[in-house]
């Protein structure tokens, strides 16, 4: 086989595998394999995923509740504790025992395990109470939960009257939803529209609860 043909063949391969990977995942959101977690902090996606430039668009402050929804291995959580200072709390949250114990550890060697809530939990039926919340915020995981509905319901209970939801979805993710996807749930659920950020690639939405 030529140099060219054998080009050809390997694109094809990896293309086919690539739609065929993102049509299975619309048709069943997941989360993120276990085995996978490494990817979460390779180095090519911290090229567009520095944690405090992710959370800008959120306005995280002193003093808040934040809810880190789907934290996997604690990449934004330690950011997210530095932001709300020692009077803040961050719950982090995840579905996966062994990605919240990840975070755990990288927390608590970062000192800022005080600030922090470790809850083993799917985001239908939060371990939080009513209200509670300032911001929730879900970085490359809103397309791995299978009814948005629920999920949105759920964040509307724990969140504080005027509180916001922070999105953001990424290309490489095989769950990738484009923004007008997210927007148009985020409304029919009856949230505000708060701004988009970033690009196609990357972007960030913020909405309000009223
Ligand atoms: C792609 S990872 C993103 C992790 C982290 N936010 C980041 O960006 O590095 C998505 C995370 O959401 C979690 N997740 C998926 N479905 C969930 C659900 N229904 N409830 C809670 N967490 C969920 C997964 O276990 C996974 O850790």
């Amino acid at each position: 086989m030529g140099i060219l043909n054998a080009l050809s063949f390997g694109v094809g391969l990896l293309t086919g595998t690539q739609i065929g990977l993102r049509a299975a995942w619309q048709r069943a959101p997941r989360p993120h394999p276990r085995v996978l977690a490494g990817i979460l902090e390779h180095p090519l996606r911290l090229k567009y995923r520095d944690p405090a430039q992710t959370l800008g668009p959120f306005g995280l402050a002193e003093g808040m509740s934040v809810l880190d929804l789907g934290c996997g291995t604690g990449l934004f959580t330690g950011e997210m504790a530095g932001q709300v200072g020692a009077s803040g709390v961050v719950y982090a949250v995840d579905i996966q025992s062994a990605l919240l114990e990840q975070a755990r550890r990288r927390t608590d060697d970062a000192g800022l395990s005080a600030r922090v809530r470790f809850h083993q939990s799917g985001a239908y039926r939060l371990p939080l109470l009513a209200e509670s919340v300032d911001i929730a915020i879900l970085i490359a995981t809103f397309s791995e939960i299978p009814n948005a509905m629920l999920l949105l319901e759920e964040l509307r209970r724990v969140l504080k009257p005027g509180g916001r939801i922070g999105i953001s979805e990424e290309m490489p993710h095989p769950g990738y939803l484009p923004a007008p996807v997210v927007r148009k749930r985020l409304a029919e659920a009856g949230f505000r529209y708060g701004g988009q950020q970033g690009n196609a690639f990357c972007y960030s939405l913020l909405y309000f609860r009223e």
